[in-house]
Protein backbone atom coordinates (compact mmCIF):
# COMPACT_ATOMS: atom_id res chain seq x y z
CA UNK A 1 0.00 0.00 0.00
CA UNK A 2 0.94 3.94 -0.22
CA UNK A 3 0.03 5.59 2.99
CA UNK A 4 -1.22 9.13 2.40
CA UNK A 5 -2.80 10.18 5.41
CA UNK A 6 -1.94 10.32 9.42
CA UNK A 7 -4.39 7.32 9.91
CA UNK A 8 -2.80 5.15 7.52
CA UNK A 9 0.56 5.94 8.87
CA UNK A 10 -0.85 5.32 13.02
CA UNK A 11 -2.52 2.10 12.17
CA UNK A 12 0.25 0.54 9.97
CA UNK A 13 2.72 1.64 13.01
CA UNK A 14 0.11 -0.07 15.49
CA UNK A 15 0.35 -3.40 13.43
CA UNK A 16 4.27 -2.98 13.26
CA UNK A 17 4.38 -2.19 17.09
CA UNK A 18 2.62 -5.50 17.72
CA UNK A 19 4.77 -7.45 15.72
CA UNK A 20 7.99 -6.73 16.51
CA UNK A 21 7.40 -6.68 19.97
CA UNK A 22 5.58 -10.15 19.72
CA UNK A 23 9.30 -11.09 17.22
CA UNK A 24 11.43 -9.77 20.38
CA UNK A 25 9.29 -11.66 22.67
CA UNK A 26 9.56 -15.08 20.61
CA UNK A 27 13.49 -13.86 20.10
CA UNK A 28 14.17 -13.58 24.05
CA UNK A 29 12.79 -17.31 24.81
CA UNK A 30 15.16 -19.10 22.39
CA UNK A 31 17.09 -21.33 24.47
CA UNK A 32 18.17 -24.96 23.99
CA UNK A 33 15.03 -27.60 24.72
CA UNK A 34 12.21 -24.93 24.21
CA UNK A 35 9.87 -26.74 21.13
CA UNK A 36 9.00 -24.48 18.20
CA UNK A 37 5.52 -25.34 19.32
CA UNK A 38 5.99 -23.55 22.26
CA UNK A 39 7.47 -20.47 20.83
CA UNK A 40 4.83 -20.46 18.65
CA UNK A 41 2.15 -20.51 21.92
CA UNK A 42 4.34 -17.80 23.11
CA UNK A 43 3.35 -15.39 19.88
CA UNK A 44 -0.39 -16.72 19.81
CA UNK A 45 -1.21 -15.18 23.19
CA UNK A 46 0.60 -12.10 22.04
CA UNK A 47 -1.35 -11.29 19.36
CA UNK A 48 -3.94 -12.17 20.71
CA UNK A 49 -3.53 -10.14 23.67
CA UNK A 50 -3.04 -7.37 21.41
CA UNK A 51 -5.88 -7.83 19.07
CA UNK A 52 -4.34 -9.03 16.08
CA UNK A 53 -4.35 -11.47 14.07
CA UNK A 54 -1.32 -13.85 12.23
CA UNK A 55 -1.77 -13.11 8.80
CA UNK A 56 -0.16 -16.40 8.11
CA UNK A 57 -3.37 -18.40 9.54
CA UNK A 58 -6.06 -15.58 8.20
CA UNK A 59 -4.20 -15.47 4.69
CA UNK A 60 -3.11 -18.81 4.06
CA UNK A 61 -4.46 -21.64 6.64
CA UNK A 62 -0.75 -21.81 8.06
CA UNK A 63 -1.42 -24.38 10.76
CA UNK A 64 0.76 -22.26 13.15
CA UNK A 65 0.59 -18.77 14.51
CA UNK A 66 4.10 -17.67 13.42
CA UNK A 67 6.30 -19.24 11.13
CA UNK A 68 9.74 -20.56 12.79
CA UNK A 69 12.20 -21.85 10.47
CA UNK A 70 15.23 -23.96 12.11
CA UNK A 71 18.83 -25.00 10.18
CA UNK A 72 18.14 -25.80 6.40
CA UNK A 73 14.60 -24.66 6.82
CA UNK A 74 14.79 -21.15 5.26
CA UNK A 75 10.93 -20.08 5.74
CA UNK A 76 7.38 -21.02 6.60
CA UNK A 77 7.84 -23.54 9.31
CA UNK A 78 5.48 -25.46 11.08
CA UNK A 79 6.04 -24.41 14.82
CA UNK A 80 5.79 -28.42 16.03
CA UNK A 81 5.59 -29.85 19.89
CA UNK A 82 8.08 -32.22 18.66
CA UNK A 83 10.86 -29.95 17.41
CA UNK A 84 12.96 -28.75 20.56
CA UNK A 85 15.44 -26.36 19.40
CA UNK A 86 19.79 -27.46 20.58
CA UNK A 87 22.45 -25.69 20.73
CA UNK A 88 24.73 -24.94 17.39
CA UNK A 89 20.61 -24.72 15.48
CA UNK A 90 19.73 -21.27 14.12
CA UNK A 91 15.93 -20.53 14.43
CA UNK A 92 14.66 -17.88 12.34
CA UNK A 93 11.09 -16.51 13.92
CA UNK A 94 8.55 -14.54 11.03
CA UNK A 95 5.81 -12.74 12.74
CA UNK A 96 3.06 -11.25 10.77
CA UNK A 97 0.03 -10.53 11.79
CA UNK A 98 -3.18 -8.12 11.03
CA UNK A 99 -4.67 -5.17 13.32
CA UNK A 100 -7.28 -3.02 12.52
CA UNK A 101 -7.46 -3.29 8.71
CA UNK A 102 -3.33 -3.13 8.81
CA UNK A 103 -0.87 -5.99 7.98
CA UNK A 104 2.67 -5.48 9.06
CA UNK A 105 5.71 -8.67 8.43
CA UNK A 106 9.13 -8.82 10.83
CA UNK A 107 11.35 -11.43 10.75
CA UNK A 108 14.99 -11.85 12.77
CA UNK A 109 17.57 -15.15 12.69
CA UNK A 110 18.96 -16.08 16.23
CA UNK A 111 21.77 -18.24 17.58
CA UNK A 112 20.47 -21.48 19.57
CA UNK A 113 23.30 -21.31 22.36
CA UNK A 114 26.85 -21.25 20.80
CA UNK A 115 27.16 -21.51 17.22
CA UNK A 116 29.68 -22.38 14.66
CA UNK A 117 31.97 -19.28 13.26
CA UNK A 118 30.55 -19.39 9.92
CA UNK A 119 26.55 -19.75 11.20
CA UNK A 120 27.50 -16.13 12.93
CA UNK A 121 29.15 -14.38 10.51
CA UNK A 122 25.86 -15.85 8.44
CA UNK A 123 23.26 -13.94 11.27
CA UNK A 124 25.77 -10.74 11.31
CA UNK A 125 26.11 -11.06 6.91
CA UNK A 126 21.99 -11.37 6.73
CA UNK A 127 21.61 -8.42 9.10
CA UNK A 128 23.59 -5.85 7.55
CA UNK A 129 22.43 -7.33 4.15
CA UNK A 130 19.09 -6.17 5.39
CA UNK A 131 20.31 -2.89 6.65
CA UNK A 132 21.64 -1.94 3.23
CA UNK A 133 18.53 -2.85 1.72
CA UNK A 134 16.51 -0.43 3.56
CA UNK A 135 19.29 2.07 3.38
CA UNK A 136 18.89 1.80 -0.47
CA UNK A 137 14.46 2.37 -0.06
CA UNK A 138 14.78 5.75 -1.21
CA UNK A 139 12.29 7.82 -3.05
CA UNK A 140 12.81 8.48 -6.57
CA UNK A 141 15.57 5.78 -6.70
CA UNK A 142 15.11 2.05 -8.64
CA UNK A 143 13.53 -0.08 -6.87
CA UNK A 144 16.21 -3.07 -8.17
CA UNK A 145 18.80 -0.88 -5.94
CA UNK A 146 17.42 -2.85 -2.92
CA UNK A 147 18.78 -6.05 -4.45
CA UNK A 148 21.58 -4.56 -5.90
CA UNK A 149 23.17 -3.51 -1.90
CA UNK A 150 21.30 -7.01 -0.69
CA UNK A 151 23.58 -8.69 -3.06
CA UNK A 152 27.12 -6.66 -2.62
CA UNK A 153 26.88 -7.36 0.86
CA UNK A 154 26.20 -11.16 0.46
CA UNK A 155 29.07 -11.24 -1.70
CA UNK A 156 31.39 -9.60 0.09
CA UNK A 157 30.72 -12.19 3.05
CA UNK A 158 30.77 -15.16 1.00
CA UNK A 159 27.24 -16.16 1.32
CA UNK A 160 24.62 -16.32 -1.37
CA UNK A 161 21.07 -15.64 -1.71
CA UNK A 162 18.24 -17.45 -1.87
CA UNK A 163 16.73 -15.94 -5.03
CA UNK A 164 13.24 -17.13 -4.94
CA UNK A 165 12.10 -15.57 -1.37
CA UNK A 166 10.85 -11.91 -1.97
CA UNK A 167 9.80 -9.23 -0.08
CA UNK A 168 7.22 -7.38 -0.91
CA UNK A 169 4.74 -4.29 -0.34
CA UNK A 170 2.25 -4.80 2.56
CA UNK A 171 -0.19 -3.14 4.77
CA UNK A 172 -3.88 -3.99 3.26
CA UNK A 173 -3.01 -7.51 2.96
CA UNK A 174 0.24 -9.28 3.75
CA UNK A 175 1.60 -9.38 -0.21
CA UNK A 176 1.18 -7.10 -1.62
CA UNK A 177 2.91 -5.18 -5.16
CA UNK A 178 5.57 -4.97 -5.77
CA UNK A 179 7.69 -7.92 -5.11
CA UNK A 180 10.69 -7.10 -3.92
CA UNK A 181 13.90 -9.26 -5.24
CA UNK A 182 17.26 -9.93 -3.14
CA UNK A 183 18.92 -10.04 -7.03
CA UNK A 184 19.01 -7.07 -8.95
CA UNK A 185 16.66 -7.00 -11.88
CA UNK A 186 18.18 -5.22 -14.43
CA UNK A 187 15.40 -5.04 -16.52
CA UNK A 188 13.06 -3.69 -13.84
CA UNK A 189 12.41 0.21 -14.20
CA UNK A 190 10.04 0.27 -10.97
CA UNK A 191 11.08 3.60 -9.29
CA UNK A 192 10.30 4.00 -5.65
CA UNK A 193 7.99 6.52 -4.33
CA UNK A 194 6.92 8.09 -1.15
CA UNK A 195 4.83 6.62 1.12
CA UNK A 196 5.05 3.13 -0.30
CA UNK A 197 5.34 0.22 2.18
CA UNK A 198 7.74 -2.48 1.73
CA UNK A 199 8.67 -5.51 3.50
CA UNK A 200 12.38 -5.93 3.12
CA UNK A 201 13.86 -9.31 4.27
CA UNK A 202 16.82 -10.84 2.53
CA UNK A 203 17.73 -14.95 3.15
CA UNK A 204 21.54 -15.36 2.81
CA UNK A 205 22.14 -18.84 3.28
CA UNK A 206 25.66 -20.44 3.10
CA UNK A 207 25.38 -22.13 -0.43
CA UNK A 208 21.96 -22.33 -1.57
CA UNK A 209 20.19 -20.54 -4.22
CA UNK A 210 17.01 -21.80 -4.07
CA UNK A 211 14.41 -23.76 -2.21
CA UNK A 212 12.59 -26.31 -2.18
CA UNK A 213 8.93 -27.52 -0.72
CA UNK A 214 9.22 -29.86 2.40
CA UNK A 215 6.35 -32.83 2.46
CA UNK A 216 4.26 -31.23 5.03
CA UNK A 217 3.77 -28.58 2.05
CA UNK A 218 4.72 -25.52 3.96
CA UNK A 219 8.57 -25.41 4.74
CA UNK A 220 10.34 -24.30 2.77
CA UNK A 221 14.04 -26.02 2.38
CA UNK A 222 17.42 -24.75 1.16
CA UNK A 223 18.12 -26.76 -1.95
CA UNK A 224 21.51 -27.89 -0.82
CA UNK A 225 20.28 -28.62 2.94
CA UNK A 226 22.95 -25.97 4.02
CA UNK A 227 22.15 -23.03 6.72
CA UNK A 228 19.98 -19.71 5.77
CA UNK A 229 19.00 -16.90 7.67
CA UNK A 230 16.51 -13.89 7.04
CA UNK A 231 15.92 -10.30 8.69
CA UNK A 232 12.94 -8.13 7.86
CA UNK A 233 11.30 -5.16 8.69
CA UNK A 234 8.01 -3.33 7.37
CA UNK A 235 9.02 0.13 6.19
CA UNK A 236 7.76 3.15 4.62
CA UNK A 237 9.70 4.58 1.89
CA UNK A 238 10.36 8.60 2.20
CA UNK A 239 12.90 11.25 0.77
CA UNK A 240 15.67 9.94 3.45
CA UNK A 241 15.88 6.74 5.36
CA UNK A 242 12.80 4.94 5.43
CA UNK A 243 10.42 4.70 8.76
CA UNK A 244 10.92 1.36 10.28
CA UNK A 245 7.55 0.19 11.80
CA UNK A 246 9.28 -2.76 13.31
CA UNK A 247 12.20 -1.85 14.85
CA UNK A 248 12.91 -3.29 18.12
CA UNK A 249 11.13 -0.93 21.42
CA UNK A 250 13.48 1.45 22.26
CO1 LIG B 1 7.72 -12.30 7.20
CO1 LIG C 1 7.41 -10.95 4.32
Amino acid sequence: MTIDDVDDLAGLSAAGRVVADTRDAMLAAVEPGITTGELDAIGRGLLRAAGARSAPRLAYGFPGSTCISVNEEAAHGVPSKLRALRPGDLVNIDVSAELDGYWADTGASTAVGSVTDRAQALLDATRLAQADGMAAAVAGRPLRGIGRAVERRARRHGFTIVADLLGHGVGRGIHEEPNLSSIEDRSDPTLLWEGLVLAIEPFLAMGATHTVTADDGWTLLTDDGGLAAQFEHTVVVTNGHPLVLTASAA
